[in-house]
């Protein structure tokens, strides 16, 4: 039998604060950045990364409770949010995953008196750049040095209810 989207249920939860995730998970989560981002992380990055425990901490678990995506983020400056990561594993990408969790984030934002969102992309990741624009997201300065990969943007943007 073929495998469809239908396939892929899954579902985005509020994420544990990074600090207290058990040893597979982490492992899982560095696999995801690794495939995703190409970036490599040691498991005492991951759990240092500074996310707390709210709305903008989101997690994609699938029918197995296994994590399949994460939209890390944190509250950043007086009304931003900054999205440390975010990232679907490929058999879940494309497939609206991104979208509901940047809606939920949107919502956390606002729910908590924000209305900017920031973040920090490669160069070279057209894909993204360009789903962040869409949600109305410029780039507003140029990073050298910080990806290992070339130069990176940072993007910001106002955000609003729909
Ligand atoms: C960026 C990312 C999180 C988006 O999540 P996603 O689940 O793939 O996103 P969606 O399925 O909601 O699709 C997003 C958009 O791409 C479009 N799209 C999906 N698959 C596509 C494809 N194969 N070709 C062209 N467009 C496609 C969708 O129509 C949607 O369009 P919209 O922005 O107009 O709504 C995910 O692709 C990812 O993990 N990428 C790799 C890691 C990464 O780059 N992270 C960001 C670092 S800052």
């Amino acid at each position: 039998m073929g495998s469809d989207s239908s396939d892929k249920i899954a579902r985005w939860c509020l994420g544990p604060s990074p600090k207290s995730l058990d040893a597979e998970s982490v492992e899982i989560i560095r696999q995801l950045f690794l495939d995703q981002t190409g970036e490599r992380y040691a498991s005492e990055s991951v759990r240092t990364l500074p996310i707390p425990e709210w709305r903008g901490n989101l997690v994609l678990l699938d029918s197995n409770n296994m994590i399949r995506g994460l939209l890390w983020s944190n509250k950043f400056k007086e009304n931003r949010v900054r999205i440390v990561a975010f990232a679907i594993d490929s058999d879940y990408k494309g497939i609206g995953f991104g979208s509901q969790a940047w809606e939920l984030l949107v919502d956390a934002a606002l729910a908590d008196g924000r209305n900017e969102i920031q973040l920090e992309v490669r160069g070279d990741n057209e894909f993204a750049i360009e789903f962040y624009k869409r949600r109305g997201l410029e780039i507003v300065s140029t990073l050298e040095g910080y990806y290992k990969a070339g130069i990176g943007y940072v993007m910001r943007g106002k955000i609003s209810s729909k």
